[in-house]
């Protein structure tokens, strides 16, 4: 269907650079269309000085809402007027929304990962949980671990700093969880079994679907459910590895749809009903097949 636009049409974008693969235009306008809302959204790509002056225009250009992508998730962070208490926990804007006097920033990608995971039926209050990367994804997971009360998180990455660095930040919020720091090598000294894996890492994304972050089975035997935020392939090569052993094995598009749609309620100050969650998914899933990238934590 055709988007009227006309003098009452609100504007929302998304801030990055790279902007041009992103599903989020498809999400939002297709949410505003079947909601009523004079409402579109397309992307502005921005040049990296240029973006603390990109949100004080949009403000005043009286734009609605933006998204925030990489590389911009903490570089917006000088021209906003505020910050929620889970973007300044995971020290990461991807929403911006209107106040009085400027931009605020928020975050909506742990509570896309928080619904993708409460949809799966896994739960994370008292559980061993191993977190798979330190880059922004594993930034929001981490704080969500701590929200819901995980009882301990291994976070294991490549560069062992960057995972002390993830560790020591949250732990500094949440006291009820234990975050330990590993090289992604050390995984053969986690102890026991029934963990949740979350695999944060851009590893067997689309093209190299055969790869995964571990290969070795003996990993995937100490899981009860293994998280990819990739989901383009549908099936990566992590989750395949954690079928093969009998684990519950979901992927990140949910993550992109909820911090999508939580980002989308916040600027219209409604509720996506039910039944336009899922016709919404399905149009995501028709974008899909042979795109260029993508996952979860990103837009
Ligand atoms: P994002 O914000 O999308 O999470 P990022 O901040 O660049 O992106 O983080 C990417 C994550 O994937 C990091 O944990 C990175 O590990 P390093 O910190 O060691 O770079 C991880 N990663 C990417 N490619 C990887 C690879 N080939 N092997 C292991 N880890 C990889």
């Amino acid at each position: 269907m055709a988007v009227m636009i006309d003098g009452k049409t609100r504007v929302c974008g998304l801030l990055g650079n790279p902007v041009e693969h992103s599903f989020s235009p498809a999400i939002h306008n297709f949410l505003a269309e079947q909601m009523g809302l004079p409402m579109v959204y397309t992307t502005f790509c921005v040049e990296p000085e240029r973006i603390v002056q990109a949100v004080q225009g949009g403000f005043a250009l009286n734009i609605l809402g933006f998204n925030v992508t990489v590389p911009y998730k903490q570089a917006v962070t000088p021209a906003l007027v505020g910050l929620d208490a889970a973007a300044r926990g995971i020290g990461a804007v991807n929403t911006l929304v209107r106040q009085e006097d400027g931009f605020a920033g928020y975050n909506t990608d742990w509570l896309g990962l928080q619904k993708l995971l409460a949809r799966s039926g896994i739960a994370l209050k008292g559980k061993r949980v191993v977190l798979l990367g330190a880059g922004g994804a594993a930034n929001a997971a981490a704080y969500l671990c701590g929200y819901e009360q995980a009882a301990e998180v291994y976070i294991l990455n490549r560069t062992v700093h960057r995972a002390e660095e993830l560790a020591g930040k949250m732990q500094t919020q949440f006291a009820a969880t234990g975050y330990r720091a590993m090289a992604l090598s050390d995984w053969t000294k986690i102890p026991g079994r029934d963990r949740v894996a979350l695999q944060t890492t851009s590893v067997g994304l689309y093209p190299h679907t055969d790869e995964a972050l571990i290969e070795e089975d003996a990993f995937y035997q100490k899981l009860s459910a293994a998280v990819d935020v990739v989901y383009n392939p549908e099936v990566t090569g992590f989750m395949r590895l954690a079928q093969k052993h009998g684990v519950q094995a979901v992927n990140g598009l949910d993550m992109l749809l909820f911090q999508a749609i939580a980002a989308f309620e916040l600027w219209n100050g409604c509720e996506v009903p039910q039944a336009l969650v899922q016709k919404t998914e399905a149009v995501l899933k028709a974008q899909l097949p042979g795109a260029a990238t993508k996952r979860g934590g990103r837009r």
